[in-house]
């Protein structure tokens, strides 16, 4: 038999399985295991028909309540594209991507509603924040699946939260309306490459949280991932904090990216921008 449902499962975590061993690697199943973030993109143009059936299928998703609280700019003008680009130098996907678009949580529009019918909204909590954030992320993953399912490829990018203020300015996002993420979209240039996870033993857990083999796990994981795709030494992080370390992995390069504040601007920005997060 052809490659199975059991080999992308493999691939995802470098572990071997018999889960779906009797099932062809196809379908929805096959298009989830596969998934891949691209960062290099033919410069073909994402069709007009291809951008909406992608977006309708990001509409698809679940809502919490049923509230549809997501709003997505799609960014037209290459010349603010090329703005967003340019604050972001390290990430040049952003400005060369065919299309840009940014998934945002959107509670003005139930506020407006709720003004429109003349009835109060005593609800300007963490929680309605949450709830909005979670519905955009649904959105964005919609999406980057329904376009991979078109033979498109994406990058979302959340750094454009570090210029949150700007970008908020730039694509006139009203108080009450976040960026989530934005998104690189485009026909990818190569194959690109199935990023190892976190083992399910220690993502997922039953009936009660328990990382107790934790360590052990991790630093199974960090063999099996730089096996796999070995971090270059001049991808190390921080080498003039914390020199060479060897071997180098995940874990290592996560602690080494957290040692330093990251994005202390959003939560005042938040704040400012019509949250109360009660
Ligand atoms: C919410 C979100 C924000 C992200 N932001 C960025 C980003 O700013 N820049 C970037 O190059 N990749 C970004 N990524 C892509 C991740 O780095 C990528 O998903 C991760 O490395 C796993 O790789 P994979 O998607 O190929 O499996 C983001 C992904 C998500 C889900």
């Amino acid at each position: 038999m052809s490659r199975t449902i059991a080999d992308l499962i493999q691939d995802r975590f470098g572990l071997p399985t018999e889960a779906g061993r009797a099932r062809r690697a196809e379908g929805p199943l096959a298009l989830l295991l596969s998934h891949r973030t691209q960062r290099r993109y033919k410069p073909d143009p994402v069709p007009d028909d291809v951008l909406e059936m992608a977006l309708a299928a990001a509409l698809s998703a679940p809502s919490k309540s049923d509230l549809q609280q997501v709003g997505i700019v799609v960014v037209r003008d290459r010349g603010k594209q090329a703005t967003i680009g340019g604050w972001i130098p390290d990430m040049p996907w952003i400005a060369q991507a065919p299309l840009f678009m940014v998934f945002c949580g959107d509670h003005r529009r139930m506020r407006r509603v709720s003004e429109l019918r003349g009835r109060p909204f005593p609800n300007d909590t963490l929680d309605m924040f949450m709830n909005a954030a979670v519905d955009a992320g649904l959105a964005l993953q919609a999406f980057i699946t329904a376009a991979e399912a078109l033979g498109l490829g994406c990058c979302p990018i959340s750094v454009v939260r570090n210029h949150v203020e700007k970008l908020a300015a730039l694509l006139e996002l009203p108080p009450g309306v976040f960026p989530v993420a934005g998104l690189c979209v485009g026909y990818p240039l190569q194959a690109g490459f199935i990023s190892l996870r976190l083992p399910p033993a220690i993502t997922v857990h039953t009936d009660r949280y328990d990382d107790r083999d934790l360590p052990a796990l991790l630093a199974a994981y960090d063999q099996r991932r730089e096996a796999r795709h070995a971090t270059p030494k001049e991808n190390q992080r921080y080498v003039e904090r914390f020199g060479y370390t060897e071997p180098y992995g995940w874990s290592e390069d996560k602690a080494r990216q957290y040692s330093t504040p990251e994005r202390h601007n959003f939560g005042p920005f938040i704040r400012g921008h019509g949250f109360g997060l009660a």
